[in-house]
């Protein structure tokens, strides 16, 4: 299963594919049971952090076991990978997709930054025959995957302009480019994120079809923008805390229910169900169902 075929075919047919986030055995088993009976390809992801919980051996083991388990083309990603380290750890541990998040750098740095992680990953492809994803990142995507008030202001300058998108990419040869267009971690109370479309437009008009653009923060993003979203370019959409605050709820519920139960699968099984659920009705979003290609 090659991780670019499975988004050449999302960005052919103007669908996307989700890119999940998981920390433990029972989340990624709830979206995979969703990629299940929705006959999806899924990313599943872990970020730096969630990896360390889970273990990024552990993570690609449960990963394979899936694949075997369900016959799903399941690309495992590493999540805003930040150092060097951690994007060599994850490949050796079988990762199949690397996003590498140096949007902190200056612009020259993250170009150089970036480029020097696709070298490595296209000398790793030679030499183990593999095809691995490489995802860049262009503009300051604010926030963190947890609940807040308001949207973070974001800057003007926070946003990936055009013009530099189509230099980064050549400049970096990655397969991916995550955009900042309004969009930002996590999910808002009181006001609502807003996704600058013709943006999005222009940046599509520039790079073409020579990379596949993600949307990341897909959490609390209407559903309305997220489908314009797709029919302008977006092929892959990022998904975390929507899964998390599904998880902690149902929790807290079945705690509150049913004081005496210690039973974990009793406590954690509705939990699944429910993250369950909000990957389906993602999923429903990104048109993916159905587009599973094994
Ligand atoms: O990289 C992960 C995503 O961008 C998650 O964003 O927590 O807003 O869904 P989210
Ligand atoms: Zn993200």
């Amino acid at each position: 299963m090659d991780p670019k075929e499975i988004l050449k075919k999302a960005q052919d047919e103007k669908y996307a594919i989700g890119s999940f986030n998981f920390s433990t055995a029972e989340i990624l088993k709830a979206i995979v049971a969703a990629a299940k009976e929705t006959n999806s390809p899924a990313i599943v992801s872990t970020s730096q952090k969630e990896a360390d919980f889970v273990g990024i051996r552990e993570a690609a083991a449960l990963v394979e076991a899936w694949r075997q388990a369900t016959k799903l083309p399941l690309i495992l990603n590493l999540d805003h990978g930040k150092d060097q380290e951690e994007i060599r750890k994850a490949i050796a541990a079988g990762y199949n997709a690397i996003h590498f998040d140096g949007s902190s750098f200056d612009y020259k740095e993250n170009v150089r930054q970036t480029n020097k992680v696709v070298k490595y990953i296209r000398e790793v492809e030679k030499t183990f025959d593999c095809s691995i994803l490489v995802e860049g990142e262009l503009g300051y995507l604010r926030g963190s995957s947890a609940i807040n008030d308001h949207v973070l202001e974001i800057k003007p300058e926070d946003l990936t302009s055009p013009e530099q998108a189509l230099d980064f990419v050549e400049k970096t040869g990655i397969d991916s480019l995550a955009v900042v267009i309004g969009n930002a971690h996590g999910i808002f109370t009181k006001s609502e994120e807003k996704l600058d479309l013709e943006r999005l437009s222009q940046i599509k008009e520039a790079v073409g079809d020579r990379v596949f653009l993600v949307l990341h923060g897909g959490s609390g993003i209407p559903e309305n923008d997220v489908r314009k979203a797709i029919e302008s370019g977006i092929v892959k959409v990022n998904v975390n805390t929507e899964l998390r605050i599904a998880y902690k709820e149902s929790i807290e519920k079945e705690l509150k229910d049913k004081p005496k139960e210690t039973t974990p699968y009793k406590i954690l099984s509705p939990a699944l169900d429910a993250v369950k659920k909000v990957v389906k009705e993602k999923m429903e979003v990104l048109g993916c169902g159905g587009k599973s290609i094994n």
